[in-house]
């Protein structure tokens, strides 16, 4: 137990190693605009610099994205994030591997692809899309998109959710402003300067982390600085945001079942052609009494409380695209 709290702030980390090819880099700065942690510096016309701050050596999350919206595909990354010891400990010995439901020698996506059901290739193709064009969602489609969340599973049927749909801008904005003003005391809090960890900090958020693991888990800490740094632009300019709210007494895990809405509509966007983000940064301090003005405004009122959200809107760009993922240990039991 010791040992856990003494890891639990910014634990020791294995970092995927992110390079790219300066021969190939387009210097268009996507890899730039797209990664969730800010884990690139980019000026203009130059070639992005993968790095890291506030006590990660690289700010990588390990998602891909960045290879997935390379126009030359001049990136390459190597390892995967893995948290050696603590309360987040992860395994080591996971490999990173692409789709492979063929269970191929050496999965290879172009061999595979006209064997995929449409359901399958919208899963594996869809990614978390940050680069928004600057053109308005048709109602019809953001139509579309409730009525797939609408008709997902929930426990007993429940179907303890309700949706906000904003498209207005100024609203949006507020929206992430006022979350910003809770998000960026943490992450200054929490996020240590020239790689020196101070003690009343390691004390504080172990001590937080170890009673509430998934609210201070190292890694949205980089995706609060990267939005910061946005000017607090955590929805990424997109044209609609849709807000995914439970039902607090819904039968057994309304979280659950909000979730599995949330993922419903987000494969439904992608199979439109548009881009989607799941954002949950700004749940913690929508649910907070500074934000009760707003949740007013916008009509979160109990017993719904806002689970998540998604960013949608037209992709700048070629966004999806296949990406390696970690191979999660399998049981079998036959
Ligand atoms: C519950 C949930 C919350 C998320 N919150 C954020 C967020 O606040 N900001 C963000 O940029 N991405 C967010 N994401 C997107 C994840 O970073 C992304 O799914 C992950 O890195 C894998 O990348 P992919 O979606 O492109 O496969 C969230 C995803 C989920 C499922």
């Amino acid at each position: 137990m010791l040992e856990s709290l003494k890891q639990a702030y910014l634990p020791d980390m294995n970092f995927p190693v992110r390079s790219i090819d300066k021969e190939t880099c387009s210097r268009c700065g996507r890899c730039f605009e797209t990664c969730p942690c800010g884990g690139f510096s980019w000026t203009k016309g130059e070639v992005p610099v993968p790095i890291g701050f506030g006590g990660f050596k690289e700010a990588c999350i390990n998602c891909g994205n960045c290879m997935a919206v390379c126009p030359t595909h001049a990136i390459s990354m190597n390892g995967s994030l893995a948290i050696r010891e603590g309360r987040y400990k992860t395994f080591l010995d996971r490999k990173m591997q692409p789709p492979n439901p063929f269970g191929q020698e050496t999965p290879d996506y172009a061999s595979f692809e006209k064997d995929l059901t449409d359901m399958e290739r919208a899963i594996f193709t869809r990614r978390s899309n940050r680069l928004f064009k600057d053109k308005p969602v048709d109602k019809d489609l953001i139509h579309r998109i409730l009525e797939a969340g609408r008709f997902a599973p929930s426990a007993g049927n429940g179907q303890p959710y309700r949706f906000i749909v904003i498209t207005n801008q100024e609203v949006i904005h507020e929206m992430e402003d006022r979350s910003m003003v809770v998000l960026k005391l943490l992450k200054n809090a929490y996020l240590s300067t020239n790689g020196k960890k101070k003690l009343w900090k390691n004390v504080f958020f172990s001590a937080a982390s170890f009673m509430m693991a998934n609210k201070f888990d190292p890694r949205p800490m980089t995706a609060m600085e990267k939005a910061d740094r946005n000017k607090g632009r955590m929805y990424f300019s997109a044209p609609c945001v849709i807000l995914i709210l439970k039902h607090t007494r819904g039968i057994s895990n309304p979280d659950l079942d909000a979730g599995i809405c949330t993922q419903n509509m987000v494969l439904a966007a992608h199979a439109l052609g548009l881009g989607t983000c799941i954002v949950s940064l700004n749940m913690v301090p929508l649910s907070y009494p500074i934000m009760a003005g707003f949740r007013k405004k916008i009509g979160i009122k109990p017993p719904f409380q806002a689970v998540t959200s998604i960013a949608v809107g037209h992709p700048k760009g070629k966004i999806d695209g296949i990406v390696a993922r970690d191979t999660p240990p399998v049981t079998w039991i036959d």
